[in-house]
């Protein structure tokens, strides 16, 4: 059995600011497939707030296109953000980052 620590080598998104972008990755050392019986389908960036989570993007990945995002600064405000990203076998596994 795999433990948790292994699945987040491959499953927790990476954040990182590069430029003007926000740069999100979804894996840290071990790549994560994108095959159609196994993928990362679905990233959402959350604004963390007092009233709590707001979703303010949405994105839908396909089989065979790389795990990776990039969102200019310009859309974001400088607020707290829970970045999501879901597989389709191993759930949903977050990152957290403040602009
Ligand atoms: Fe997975």
């Amino acid at each position: 059995m795999v433990s948790l620590a292994e699945q987040g080598k491959k499953h927790q998104p990476l954040v990182k600011i590069e430029w003007d972008k926000l740069v999100i990755v979804i894996w840290r050392d071990i790549e994560h497939p994108m095959e159609e019986a196994h993928l990362i389908d679905s990233v959402d960036i959350l604004n963390v707030s007092k009233a709590g989570l707001l979703r303010v993007k949405h994105f839908n990945l396909k089989a065979e296109q790389e795990p990776k995002l990039e969102v200019n600064l310009s859309e974001l405000k400088e607020w707290t953000y829970k970045i999501q990203a879901r597989c389709n076998l191993h759930g949903t596994w977050e990152d957290e980052i403040t602009l």
